[in-house]
């Protein structure tokens, strides 16, 4: 029976939501359209967003900050719209607090090289946790051996949440700052960043949250949370790839020294010397990503428009669907927590079947696109056992049917790769 016959549909968003995006509607081979499922690792763009990148370059573009044209003058309001738009999306206090860089990735390391160097000794302690992308790890590596402090790592509970036990042990006076994502990308796992933040705050230590997967999924508040710094990127939530935001609490930014030297970051330059403009200017050196920007303010429009509560809960809803059915699927083993715990992803490892050649026949036979691989979280994996694994990731554009389409294409795979003797031939539209 199909699964997606068995939801509530209440808790759904329109499927006209998906007339928003072009290239929801393209086949990926005959008979199969496009069932996007690779969302963790970029979403893709509404109309409205594709036009809004197009307008500025049509109407609108010249460098920003810079020039005292029409055309300068224009494209700098639009983005520092977006530095606005950005800000109350996440519930900032001021638009100084928050920074455009490429990305996540990038954000990070402006904390880890910017505040690290600056602030950390030997014999510090930076916490992350084993289930982080290698985007919060790698830099936190490099400042720590550059610095001489000293990593630790939370470990994981059985279920794949993270062990808060154990956190609580390994947090410390010496512990100076704990790095953390607010959502798992392999796990799902939701991670209680309130209670990380109040804890690691009573132990003297500072939080960076890494919210790629949570800013674009569900409501985050900076305030709420109280955390000094967080990471995200535009193209995980309808925005253009090239842009990334770090927010930090302005009295921690004020007193950190640029990260890259250039342009725009300056108040005054002399030969030999240079001081630094205020944020945050500060931090954005050389030509900024100008147009993503302004896309990705156009993405927080129509986010804002669905509203973040409704997109999280139609994410629950196709997230229990796919975790209750693949569930009962022999030889399948499902990484992370239990939906209640999870956002909206799941992960999962066939005992025979790789998961790269998994991936391709479904993409190949079903227009099906998954992640398939470490995920860049190869030191999770080596933990669980495992060297990759397939991961389905959920946008608000995905309908119950597209986890049907998931389901369908594991059967056949599963028939394709069983031993011989067991193998049921399987007719393919391809
Ligand atoms: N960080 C992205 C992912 O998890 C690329 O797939």
């Amino acid at each position: 029976m199909s699964a997606a016959k068995t939801v509530d549909q209440s808790a759904l968003l329109p499927e006209s939501l998906r007339d928003d995006f072009p290239i929801l509607s393209r086949d990926i081979l005959e008979g199969h359209p496009l069932v996007f499922l690779d969302n963790a690792a970029s979403t893709q763009r509404p109309r409205q967003v594709i036009d809004a990148i197009s307008n500025v370059y049509e109407h609108d573009y010249a460098n920003v900050h810079r020039g005292i044209h029409t055309l300068s003058e224009r494209s700098t309001e639009l983005y520092e719209l977006a530095r606005e738009k950005v800000r109350a999306f996440v519930g900032a206090k001021h638009a100084r607090e928050v920074i455009f860089t490429p990305g996540t990735t990038a954000s990070i390391n402006l904390v880890a090289r910017s505040w690290g160097g600056a602030n950390l000794q030997p014999g510090d302690e930076i916490l992350t946790t084993v289930m982080e992308h290698h985007s919060n790890l790698v830099p936190w590596q490099q400042i720590a051996a550059e610095t001489g402090a000293v990593l630790r790592h939370v470990p994981i509970t059985e279920d794949g949440r993270l062990d808060m036990a154990a956190f609580d042990q390994l947090l410390s006076e010496r512990t100076k700052l704990v790095a953390v994502c607010s959502i798992s990308n392999t796990l799902g796992t939701i991670n209680p960043i309130d209670e990380i933040t109040s804890k690691a705050h009573a132990a003297g230590a500072l939080v960076l949250v890494d919210a790629a997967q949570s800013v674009p999924h569900m409501p985050v508040d900076v305030l709420k949370s109280d955390v000094d710094f967080l990471a995200f990127s535009g193209h995980k939530m309808l925005g253009p790839s090239g842009v990334g935001i770090l927010y930090g609490k302005e009295s921690l930014l004020d007193a950190m020294p640029p990260f890259l030297g250039g342009g725009s970051m300056i108040n005054e330059v002399r030969l030999d010397s240079f001081t630094p403009a205020e944020l945050p200017a500060k931090f954005e050196a050389g030509t900024p990503p100008i147009a993503p920007a302004i896309g990705m303010s156009a993405a927080i429009d129509y986010l804002n428009h669905i509203g973040l509560e409704a997109i999280h809960r139609h994410e629950q809803v196709l997230t229990q669907l796919a975790y209750d059915a693949l569930s009962q699927i022999e030889g399948l083993r499902i990484l992370g927590p239990a939906p209640k715990h999870r956002a909206g992803l799941v992960s999962f490892a066939f005992e025979r079947i790789h998961a790269h050649e998994f991936a391709q026949v479904l993409n190949d036979q079903f227009g099906v696109a998954v992640r398939a691989g470490h995920h860049c979280t190869q030191p999770l994996h080596a933990l669980l056992g495992i060297s990759a694994s397939t991961r389905a990731s959920f946008y608000f554009y995905n309908q119950p049917e597209n986890v049907d389409c998931l389901l369908e294409g594991i059967s056949a795979v599963q028939s394709m790769f069983a031993p011989q003797g067991r193998r049921r031939r399987r007719k393919h539209n391809s």
